[in-house]
């Protein structure tokens, strides 16, 4: 079974995917943190985010360690929304998750494309939102637990330029698939957002 989450920044796809992974005993993709990685690496390499083909030099990376806390930056999202509207970044990152979404017990991807084009024949398709606003502040809970003075403008206009990008841009755009459950979690904590969850992907099955 493939389960296909996705969403704009700060809906919580991510802890739903997590908790799904969790609940059916599948592994779990987050394929953000391809982007991000491939970021991070441009950056390191002092490579220019306006290249097109810089970016997708960067993309060739062998290992990711999920833990390293660079990659979930501001800075290093930044750059990862801009270059993911590269195709040339994401034919590079294509394989590796058709492969991890092909494995043969099933896997959880979360992201913009799992269910439009990373993984269509996905069993079960989760489209998660909320409301900017919501998720703005969110993410702001998040920065400041992280230790980060900002300020909710700042984070919501960031979550809008995003938004903007991942909607607007010709590669994969940031769209719900036809077949995927619209979830909004503006109005549910986490608990009721992931029980959601787990209760409209067992509808599928
Ligand atoms: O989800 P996350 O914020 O970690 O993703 C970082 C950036 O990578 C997003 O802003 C989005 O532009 C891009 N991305 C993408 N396709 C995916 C996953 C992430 O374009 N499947």
């Amino acid at each position: 079974m493939i389960i296909a989450v996705d969403g704009p920044a700060a809906s919580g796809k991510g802890t739903i995917a997590r908790a799904l992974a969790r609940h059916f005993g599948l592994p779990h993709l987050d394929t953000g943190l391809l982007y991000r990685a491939t970021a991070l690496n441009l950056l390191e390499m002092g490579g220019d985010p306006d290249s097109e083909f810089a970016a997708a030099r960067a993309a060739h990376i062998e290992q990711i360690d999920a833990d390293d806390p660079e990659l979930r930056s501001e800075a290093v999202g930044g750059v990862a929304s801009r270059i993911s509207a590269y195709p040339l970044v994401r034919a590079a990152l294509l394989e590796r998750q058709t492969r991890f979404a092909a494995q043969p017990g099933g896997a959880v991807l979360d992201g913009r494309d799992i269910g439009t084009v990373i993984a269509p024949q996905a069993e079960a398709k989760l489209f998660v939102t909320a409301r900017p606003e919501v998720r703005a502040s969110r993410r702001l809970a998040e920065l400041r637990r992280a230790g980060r003075n900002v300020h909710l403008a700042e984070v919501l206009a960031d979550i809008r330029a995003r938004d903007a990008r991942d909607t607007g841009r010709g590669a994969a755009p940031l769209r719900q698939a036809e077949d995927a459950i619209l979830l909004d979690t503006s109005d549910m904590d986490v608990e009721q957002a992931i029980a959601a969850a787990i209760a409209a992907v067992e509808a599928r099955l």
